[in-house]
């Protein structure tokens, strides 16, 4: 029993290895720059208080924000039309590269 949970967990760290090996840091930096002008240089000085801080969110919550702006299932017509520019591996780049940042992740309760 407890063999095979030391297993199950071997191969989920080997698996979320991968999946962090398959993005590129530096390609995500690059494609952040669009970013930049509305969600700050880092992620964490967005234009306006209303939208959303990036740097520091997990990389899987961006990845499905912006497949879900992209599909439809989520809908902002600035998101939409930003992430419909956006192929998997964009997006597999810029949100790594936004995980990367420093996180001042809060929720918008506040804002007016
Ligand atoms: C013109 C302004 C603008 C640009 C450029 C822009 N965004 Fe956004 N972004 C927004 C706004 C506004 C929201 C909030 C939308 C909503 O309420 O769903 C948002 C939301 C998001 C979210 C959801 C965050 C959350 O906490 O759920 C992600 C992820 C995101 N943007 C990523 C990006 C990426 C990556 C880029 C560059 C490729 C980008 N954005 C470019 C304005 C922008």
């Amino acid at each position: 029993m407890r063999i095979s949970v030391v297993v199950i967990g071997l191969g989920v760290a080997l698996f979320a290895g991968t999946a962090l090996a398959a993005a590129d840091l530096k390609a995500g930096e690059k494609a952040a720059t669009v970013c930049a002008a509305c969600h700050g240089i880092d992620g964490n000085r967005p234009l306006d208080a209303s939208y959303p801080k990036l740097g520091g969110q997990y990389a899987d919550y961006l990845v499905k924000a912006l497949k879900d702006y992209r599909s439809g299932a989520r809908v902002n017509v600035i998101m939409n039309g930003q992430a419909a520019l956006l192929k998997d591996q964009d997006i597999d780049n810029v949100a790594a590269w936004f995980a990367a940042q420093n996180g001042q992740i809060r929720d918008l309760r506040d804002v007016k």
